[in-house]
Parts: C-alpha cells; structure tokens; sequence
C-alpha cells in the first residue's frame, strides 16, 4: 500500500513537469500501459493472501483512475499551451491595414506621345507607323545617304548582318509614305529609335517623332509656321524659338531649331550650357533626290520634313534632369506623372 501511494506521488510529479504531449505519453506508458508498473501490480494481486487481495485491487483501481484523472488535465493544459505558442508564432495582425491594389500611371513619355498626336492630328497631320527592322535602303540609300557616305557614322548602326538593321531615325518612315501615296501628304510617325550610344544623355534605344508635309507650293516659311505654332502650343508658353542653319543629306536647305532655355529663362545655366538655348530639332526642306527615289515629282512637288526626340522634349516639360529616369522603371518616379 505504501509503495502504491509513492508510485502515486511520483507519477503525480511526473506528468506535472512533461512539457508537452510526448513526454505526457512517456508517463501513460510507464504506469498504465500494457506492461505499465500499475498492470504488473494488478496481475501480481494473485500472489496476496486471499483477504487482502479486494483491497488491495481496489487501491490499485483508485490509484489507476487517480493517475488516468491527472494525464487528462495535463493533456488540456498542453493542449492549450501548444495552441497559443502557435498562435504566438505565426500570428495574424488583423488590425493591419490590408494590401491594396496599385494604380498605374502613364509613362510620361507616352503622355508626351499622347500630346504630340493631339497637336499633329488638329493640325491636319495622320498619325502613321513603319517598322523598328529596317532595310539598309529606306534607312539610308533612300535618304540621299549613300553607301560609304560620311553621313552614316552620325548614326552608329545596330546591324543584323542579313542587310536588315534597327533604323536609326524615324526619317524611313517618310520614305515608306512617299513610296505609297500620292501628295498631298501630311504625316507625324512616333516610335522607337536605336543607335549604339549609352551614357549619360544617351539611351541605346529612345522615341522619335517625324514630321513630313508634301504639296505643291509647300515652302519654309509653312515649316517655320507649324513648328512655332507646335512648340508654343506644346510648352504653352510663348518660349523664344530660333532656326539655325545645319546639314542633313535628307533636307536641302537644313536647319536646326532651338527653344530659349526653360529653366533658366535664356539667362545661361547647367542645362543650356550657358548659351541660353536648347537644341530640340532637326529639320529641312525634302531634298529634291528624296523626293524623287520615292516616286514623287519633285519639279511640280516640294515638302518639308523634321525630326524630334520625344525623350528630350519630355524631359523639358517635366522638369527630369536625368534621361535614364525614363526607363529604370523607378515606381517613386514614375507615380509622380
Ligand atoms: N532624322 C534626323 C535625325 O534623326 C532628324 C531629321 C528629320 C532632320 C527630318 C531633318 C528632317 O537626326
């Protein structure tokens, strides 16, 4: 009796220290498993006198049920133990605020794309588009830009090998129109344009707009007028505009317009190089050679034509000093437009 009642003492200290379900189960089967120290008791019972053995089977039993009682509250108890550290260790805060779904933005150079397009289009112009694989023939030879012309190292060329290359200026696309139709002829064509060249004002690949009208009696002074009423309608601002003399062997006679400096004001700073002038574009009068490789007679035709980086005119209107900020792809940035 004596020892049952310290069996009963260290079982009872036993299952209060098991620190979880598995060393509980330890103690389940050292007392009442099958061949548990309670069991061999009771198949010994048969040793005892016969008197005492009721008595005897009836502690047993009590002690059984005893240790059975203290197993089923340890049990509870880790039970519930085990479902708090759970909790605890992959806890959802529902009071956080819950992930939402971003709104987009537009690109600020397809906002200036946007723009342009609306300025051409009131003014007459059809928006046309021509392919980014060009022919060697439409992006150069068809330009009055001859095999071995000096003209071609202005532009470093991707190649593909197979007389196909990326064209280097949308001026192709003038061509292609030409070949197709007859004037009069008023188009703008935006797109991509490629040249080997990656610093920090250079971009391998950026966008282009091309401008081109066709008539008869189309002349500079109709050029001068589109252009000024396009710059000053794209900056609404009356920004100063001047046309400088250059070269392109696509146009005859070529100029180069610039726009007075928007951040300085004309004064001379960083950005206009202390000149206070911006160069923004290219343009000129068809070459009459142009004209007619493209199957337009350029006695009783003339045209102009001009050509323009998006990039750079987004850059302008935006107020973005760093061209590679148009294509990282930076959302911070990007959600400002
Ligand atoms: N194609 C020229 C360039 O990329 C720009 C241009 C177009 C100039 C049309 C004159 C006329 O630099």
């Amino acid at each position: 009796m004596k020892e049952l009642d310290e069996l009963l003492q260290q079982a009872e200290t036993g299952i209060q220290q098991a620190a979880d379900l598995r060393g509980l189960d330890h103690y389940r089967v050292l007392y009442l498993g099958k061949k548990g120290q309670l069991t061999e008791y009771l198949k010994n019972l048969g040793h005892l006198p016969e008197k005492e053995r009721p008595l005897a089977g009836q502690k047993v039993n009590i002690i059984k049920q005893k240790i059975q009682t203290l197993i089923d509250e340890r049990v509870t108890i880790l039970r519930e133990a085990e479902v708090v550290n759970q909790l605890a260790a992959d806890s959802v805060d529902i009071t956080l605020p819950g992930r939402h779904q971003q709104v987009g933005t537009i690109h600020p150079v397809t906002k200036t794309r946007e723009r342009l397009e609306a300025l051409f289009t009131q003014m007459g112009f059809a928006a046309v588009d021509g392919p980014e694989v060009e022919d060697d023939y439409h992006n150069f030879a068809a330009l009055n830009i001859p095999d071995l012309h000096p003209a071609r190292a202005m532009q470093d060329t991707f190649y593909f090998g197979d007389g196909t290359l990326l064209r280097t200026h949308m001026s192709p696309v003038q061509i292609r129109v030409m070949e197709e139709s007859k004037p009069p002829i008023r188009i703008i064509a935006m797109g991509r344009v490629y040249r080997r060249d990656f610093d920090l004002t250079h971009t391998p690949m950026f966008h282009q707009i091309e401008g081109l009208m066709v008539d008869e009696n189309v002349s500079f002074a109709d050029l001068k007028g589109v252009l000024i009423n396009f710059l000053q309608a794209f900056f609404e601002a009356p920004v100063p505009i001047r046309f400088r003399p250059s070269y392109f062997p696509f146009t005859e006679p070529s100029a180069e317009v610039d726009i007075g400096c928007l951040s300085c004001a004309s004064k001379g700073c960083r950005i206009c190089k202390n000149t206070g002038w911006l160069e923004v574009l290219g343009c000129g009068m068809v070459h009459p050679n142009v004209l007619s490789m493209a199957g337009i007679d350029s006695e009783r035709y003339t045209g102009w034509a001009f050509g323009l980086g998006i990039d750079r005119l987004t850059m302008l209107r935006y107020g973005i000093t760093d061209l590679r900020a148009l294509f990282e792809n930076d959302l911070r940035f990007l959600k400002q437009f």
